[in-house]
């Protein structure tokens, strides 16, 4: 890396820290020792301490000594249904009992049992249950994350979701972009009527959520419970003609020919991908669409079908991994948690996973200019940790090693310290 010439002030430095910068096909693309400097809210200059002009530390508003902690980017969540009202702990109760996650949904439970919650909660009660979510995330190194709707499926509930989502990104502070699934299932009062249901998200909801601006991209459940191919299709036609981009649920328990449709769509991304074939891979490269791995629900819905890993990495695929923070199949705010199931249950590698974390899950919102990687010129989000070297992101199994989130150069979470003892940073 060509070091940058240091500027005449900072607003921060932040000295003695093993940044895991991302930006290289070195795994991590390590810094040792490094420094980084922040000024209005962007990184201006990165590298060895030692490469600090001599004169560093009087041109910082601020130092801040991180003693060797690792520095990360900040953890990017861009796949996840956290705005949702309820539980579905009955429903887990069932599955032990032998029921399975198909029959619960064709029986009427599933994703319609949280529908059901969402339509009944009120606005603020939305708000609360999932802004305690939010803020899990937010200790835990996130500085930006998706949310989807999907759980309102008729256009008030749609847009009482969505608006939710915007007053968390006004509220919080991580970026919180928004995604409109109204096609995630069909809702009762459309049984047996898909078309019906698929005009109403085409004719009314996809048009009320543009003219609102209150999302971003367009997904939609391609399965055999939910939407077929051509439902889909028109969609995410539908979302072209506002210029919306599109994303896809894709091969999570069958085979649909979803992915190859999305990449035909220049979808950013196309998530789970279980059932993943050889074509959807080809396409998926072709058109830069990212694979979103989700391992929370792969675990959760005790699944055996692994997402085909090696065809991704030799299609040269970018690999994202998300928590998939949802009522019904991964019913968590961990994204440590998802690196080592991503690697324990799918073989990636912990800086892949880190990687799906980052740098990928970045592209799979398309915010890879500002988001992703420690750069000269990108955002200041980043995370700083207790541990001694990246890998133990992925290596733990539980437990919370963040000791500092920054957003846009400010610190937004400290981790407490226990009574009597002191805190860092
Ligand atoms: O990503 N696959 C569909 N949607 C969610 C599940 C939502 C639910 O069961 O509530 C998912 O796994
Ligand atoms: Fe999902």
């Amino acid at each position: 890396m060509t070091p940058c010439r240091f500027p005449a002030t900072v607003d921060t430095l932040w000295l003695d820290a093993r940044l895991a910068t991302l930006a290289d096909q070195t795994p991590y693309g390590v810094i040792e020792k490094g420094a980084m400097a922040v000024d209005e809210g962007r990184i201006v200059w990165l590298g060895a301490v030692e490469a600090l002009p001599a004169d560093a530390l009087n041109r910082a508003r601020s130092v801040h000594r991180l003693d060797h902690a690792c520095v990360t980017p900040g953890l990017i969540d861009c796949h996840t249904h956290l705005v949702h009202a309820g539980n579905r702990a009955r429903e887990f109760e069932m599955r032990l009992n032998g029921a399975t996650y198909e029959e619960i949904a064709r029986g009427g439970g599933g994703i319609i049992s949280t529908v059901n919650a969402v339509r009944n909660a009120s606005d603020a009660d939305l708000y609360h249950q999932s802004a305690g979510r939010l803020k899990a995330m937010l200790a835990e190194g996130v500085t930006a994350v998706e949310i989807k709707s999907g759980y309102g499926l008729d256009t008030p509930n749609e847009l009482k979701m969505l608006r939710v989502v915007r007053q968390l990104d006004r509220d919080f502070p991580a970026t919180v972009m928004a995604t409109f699934l109204g096609a995630h299932a069909l809702p009762p009062e459309y049984t047996g009527r898909p078309d019906a249901y698929i005009d109403l998200v085409v004719e009314e909801m996809i048009p009320a959520v543009a003219a609102d601006g209150l999302a971003t991209a367009v997904d939609a459940f391609c399965e055999r419970i939910a939407f077929t191919l051509a439902q889909t299709e028109r969609v995410f036609s539908t979302a072209r003609q506002h210029g919306l981009r599109v994303k896809l649920h894709a091969e999570q328990l069958s085979d649909s020919n979803g992915a190859a449709l999305a990449a035909q769509f220049g979808a950013l991304s196309a998530d789970h991908l279980e059932h993943l074939n050889a074509n959807g891979a080809a396409a998926m490269a072709a058109a830069g669409t990212v694979a979103v791995l989700l391992p929370g629900a792969f675990y959760y819905l005790n699944e055996t079908r692994k997402p085909p890993v090696d065809l991704l990495r030799s299609k040269g695929v970018a690999m994202a991994v998300s928590t998939d923070c949802n009522p019904g199949t991964s019913p968590t705010t961990s994204p440590l948690l998802m690196m080592n199931m991503a690697c324990v249950s799918f073989g990636l590698t912990p800086a892949e996973a880190l990687a799906g974390f980052t740098v990928n899950a970045a592209r799979a919102l398309g915010m890879q200019a500002r988001w992703g990687t420690l750069e000269v010129g990108k955002q200041a989000d980043f995370a700083v940790w207790d541990i001694e070297e990246p890998a133990e992101l992925a290596y733990r199994m539980g437990g919370n090693p963040c000791r500092l989130t920054v957003k846009g150069g400010e610190i937004v979470f400290r981790s407490s310290s226990i009574a009597g003892e002191g805190c860092h940073g």
